[in-house]
Formats: structure tokens, sequence, C-alpha cells
């Protein structure tokens, strides 16, 4: 048996319960809010769809019931205010620092084991906040945003070379702010071929300008956050843990010297397998990415910083 929790059933919870569920990959997923009756709607339509889809997830919504996620293998942290058009994603910092401090806190409780998931704002310092707070070891914090930044940067790259975006790679590290993050240009690839040699560089540099502000483009055209791309990104993580596939994701992880850098959590490949971050992979950075890196971690640490001035984080 495995099991998921989904907290929050907005937009993204609820979009990441469906995704997970459409991947047919793990036997329950648990969805939960404070709103009395959401979850438990959103499920019951969710399920009315496994016959149509072919899928044999359980889904099962609950409001507040915190021992229906008893025994979760991975907790996904969705809870949160999301973005409004110009806002940034730290602006959400003070609201949603005590909502994920709480539901943390009330998920560990029944799930002491999990890996946990941060998809809520800024997700750099929420999973800070949650790999400092709860006590869980750095494998077991994990934060969703180098998946969809990447997936962003991958759509982009295939609309300018005019390509199928499952025939592009390309990875963006980094924090997850519009600012912070780094699509690696120089390693993104189109069928193996460097996609630097085929693209102007006044094209690849528009391609990495969109990418940074691709979730930006997104809620100014729908006032509120993106959820297809956060779910489904999510959802390819999950399954890399629950069935220990050990695939390599561009996400969130605490930092002990790896890249030079500690007492943060940025974005940098990692190994997703059953024990959450199974390892860090140092990938080699130019100079010019290098100092992007050093530059985004500072930023970050800079917010992180904002937890400590509120007493939050010692
Ligand atoms: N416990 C459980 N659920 C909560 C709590 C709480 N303490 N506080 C808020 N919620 C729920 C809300 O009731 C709401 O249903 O979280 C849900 C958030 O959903 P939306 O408002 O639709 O926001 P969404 O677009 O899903 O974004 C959630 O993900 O991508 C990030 O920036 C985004 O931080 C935001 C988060």
């Amino acid at each position: 048996m495995s099991k998921v929790t989904v907290i929050g059933a907005g937009n993204v919870g609820a979009t990441c319960a469906n995704a997970i569920a459409h991947l047919n990959c793990v036997s329950d997923i648990v969805l939960i809010d404070i709103k009395e009756g959401l979850s438990e709607g959103k499920a019951i339509d969710m399920m009315q769809t496994a016959k149509l889809y072919g899928f044999d997830t359980r889904i099962k919504g609950v409001t507040n019931d915190y021992a229906a996620t008893a025994d979760s293998d991975v907790v996904i942290i969705t809870s949160g205010i999301p973005r409004k058009p110009g806002m940034t994603r730290e602006e959400l910092i003070g609201v949603n620092a005590g909502i994920v401090n709480s539901v943390v806190k009330n998920a560990l409780q029944y799930s002491p084991n999990a890996v946990f998931m941060i998809i809520a704002n800024p997700m750099d310092t929420m999973t800070y906040l949650t790999y400092k707070t709860s006590g869980l070891p750095k494998n077991k914090v994990i934060g969703m945003g180098g998946q969809l930044d990447s997936s962003r940067f991958t759509y982009y790259l295939s609309q300018a070379l005019g390509a199928a975006p499952s025939d592009v790679e390309g990875i963006v590290i980094g924090g997850h702010g519009d600012t912070t993050m780094i699509p690696l240009i120089s390693k993104a690839t189109y069928k193996s071929q460097p996609v630097t040699k085929l693209l102007a560089k006044e094209a690849a540099d528009k391609v990495v300008a969109d990418t940074m502000v691709g979730g930006a483009t997104i809620t100014g055209l729908l006032g509120t956050s993106a959820w297809y791309g956060p779910g489904a990104a999510a959802a390819t993580m999950v399954k890399s843990i629950i069935l220990d596939q050990k695939k390599i994701f561009p996400c969130c992880v605490a930092l002990e010297g790896e890249f030079g850098k500690s007492d943060i959590c940025i974005g940098v490949p990692a190994v997703l397998g059953k024990n959450g971050v199974e390892k860090v992979v140092e990938i080699e950075l130019t100079a010019d990415e290098k100092a992007a890196f050093d530059k985004s971690a500072e930023a970050v640490s800079k917010t992180n910083k904002v937890l400590k001035d509120m007493n939050l984080v010692k």
C-alpha cells in the first residue's frame, strides 16, 4: 500500500491529486482542506473519472481530519494563498509561513516517516522553514519548483525551436523566483544537439527571460497562480519517490556543502527515491552559472532571514 496526502484542495492541491491519480502509481490519496466540503466534493468528482481514465487510485477528501492522513508516504503542502497579478512569490511569506507551520505539525503527528513536499510559496523559504522547524532529516524535505520551472523552460525552448517539448531537455536550478531561477541554457539540448548551436543568442536569451517570468505571465492572464504545471510537476516527483525510481529532478533541497552552500534550501538536481532525496547531483557549472547561483543563494537567504526576524526560525 502507498499513500499520499495533499494538504490544500484549491487549484494546485486538487490538480496535484488528479495528476497523481492519472499516473496510477499510488493506492490512496487523501485530500485535506479547512474549507468544509471542498476536499470531499473534489475527491468524489475525481473518483467519478476513475472508470473513464482507468486509474485505480482511491481519492478521499476530508475537512481538517488529520487522522485520515495517517501513515502517508508523501505529504504535499499546497495550503497557502496564491499570487495575484503584480505580486512576487516572496510577498506571500507572512501568511503562508503560519499556514505551512501549522499543517506540517498536524501531518507529522500522523505520518512521522513521510517525505514532505512543499509547493506553497515562497517555495524555497517555505521548504527551509519546514526543514528547520519540523525536526525532519534533510532527505525528507523537498520543495517542488525546479521541476516546474524546468518544464516551463523546455516549453519555451520547444516554441523557439519549433520542436516537440518531449524532444527537448533543459533544467533550471537556483531559487524558484522570477529573478532567482537559473535556466541552464548551456546544458539544454534538442535530441542531443546543444540548443545554443541551434538558436541565435537573442532567441536563447528570450527563452531564458520568458522562463524566469513563466509563472508571472500565467498569473497576469488568470488573476491567480498556475495549477496544471505545478500539479503535474509534483506528480512526476511523487511517482519517483513512491516507485523508488531514483530519477533526477531539479528541486529544492537542504544543502550542506554541496555547490559550496549550506544553511539553505535551494534548487539543484537531486535523485528522488523511497527515502526522498537520495543524492544531490553536483553538476559542473560554468563560471557565469556559478556566479548566478551564488547571487540566487544570496537572495534566497535574504528572504529566509525574514523567518528569523519573525522568530519562526533560529
Ligand atoms: N489547512 C488546510 N488547507 C488550507 C489551510 C490550512 N490551514 N489554509 C488554507 N488552506 C486551503 C484553502 O482553503 C484553499 O482551498 O488551501 C487552498 C489553497 O488553494 P487556492 O487558494 O486555490 O491556491 P492555489 O492556487 O492552490 O495555490 C496554493 O501553491 O503555487 C502555490 O503560490 C501558490 O502558495 C500558493 C499555493
